[in-house]
């Protein structure tokens, strides 16, 4: 970054790089460790700009009273620990602009994994279903890149969090990804057949919970991360009953924590699945849990590109 003195324009309003140093500065004395970053985009959305770098290009610009006094507000709530998301109203993920907001989890860069993962995976055909969708960061990003441009059916139980995942399927004009409202595999017909199933769940325990930052507790959403009294119920659910949405050879990814890893696998296994994997984030540690559909007699299975999500009947929570 250039060096600016703080005075900004000599007139007592500050420019454009005058704001990203006194931005810095509050956020720095508040402990954030990407103050640097986060000053430059939070003065770079006052400014309606597309990044921080776009503010450096006019650093002589100067900010209009109403610009200022927006820049002051996103600062004071940034220092009371709203996610920077929240304030720009938008997140990255697998090379998308998300919209997110309260309600919805911001989507974490670790989960880009599982996306990694899932398209290595995808048995070539066939719908998709992601479990625990929130923004639609996985459903979008698995609908963008998969071959064959297959139907995507996205559930989330928070009606809240898919109202921006509607949002994002009209921004990303994905029309193939069907966003429903419910609780797990509640929503979907009964003979609805999958050829891959990824799901970033809630999985963390009351007890790791409380360890989390004050800014994760008081913002995001606990519905998006709490699970039971050991942090397994939703993993366990999705284990038991996957199964039954699977075409012969279908393949579950599942997020977990990185302590999980031996629990998701007997989990797995006691519900039937076959070639277990635990796979490694770009760090090291066991975040993914792959595994083949148990065998069973072959009942109906989806046909890629139609609805899976109701059928002839109207399907319920279709946004
Ligand atoms: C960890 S967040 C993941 C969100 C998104 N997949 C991502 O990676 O950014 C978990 C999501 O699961 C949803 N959820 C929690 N329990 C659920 C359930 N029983 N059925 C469906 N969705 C559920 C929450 O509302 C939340 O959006």
């Amino acid at each position: 970054m250039p060096q600016v003195s703080e005075e900004g324009s000599g007139d007592g309003r500050l420019t454009a790089a005058a704001s990203v140093v006194k931005t810095l500065s509050a956020l720095r004395s508040a402990g954030i460790d990407t103050a640097r970053a986060e000053a430059g985009w939070l003065v770079a959305h006052v400014l309606g700009l597309n990044s921080a770098l776009d503010v450096w290009r006019t650093p002589d610009r100067v900010l209009t009273a109403g610009q200022f006094a927006r820049l002051a507000e996103l600062t004071d709530r940034r220092l009371r620990g709203e996610p920077l998301q929240y304030l720009t109203g938008l997140a990255g993920f697998y090379g998308m602009e998300l919209v997110v907001g309260p309600g919805v989890l911001v989507p974490r860069p670790e989960t880009e994994r599982l996306v990694d993962l899932a398209l290595e995976a995808y048995p070539g055909a066939g719908a998709v279903c992601d479990l625990c969708t929130g923004s639609g960061a996985v459903a979008f990003a698995l609908a963008r890149e998969l071959p064959g441009a297959p139907t995507v059916v996205a559930i989330d139980i928070a009606p809240r969090a898919l109202r921006y995942a509607a949002l994002n399927r009209r921004r990303l004009g994905v029309a193939r990804v069907h966003l429903v409202v419910g609780d797990l595999f509640a929503p979907v017909r009964p003979a609805a057949r999958f050829a891959m199933i990824t799901a970033n769940p809630p999985y963390v325990s009351p007890a790791q919970y409380a360890q989390l930052p004050v800014d994760v507790r008081d913002h995001e959403p606990g519905i998006a991360l709490l699970a039971g009294d050991d942090g397994l119920s939703v993993i366990r659910r999705i284990a038991n009953t996957a199964p039954r949405h699977l075409t012969p050879g279908g393949v579950l990814l599942c997020e977990i924590g990185s302590e999980q890893y031996v629990e998701a696998r007997n989990i797995l296994a006691a519900a039937g699945f076959r070639q277990i994997a635990i796979l490694p984030d770009h760090t090291g540690r066991p975040r993914v849990a792959r595994a083949t559909a148990p065998r069973r007699r072959a009942t109906c299975s989806a046909v890629p590109g139609r609805d899976v999500t109701g059928g002839g009947r109207a399907a319920p929570g279709v946004l």
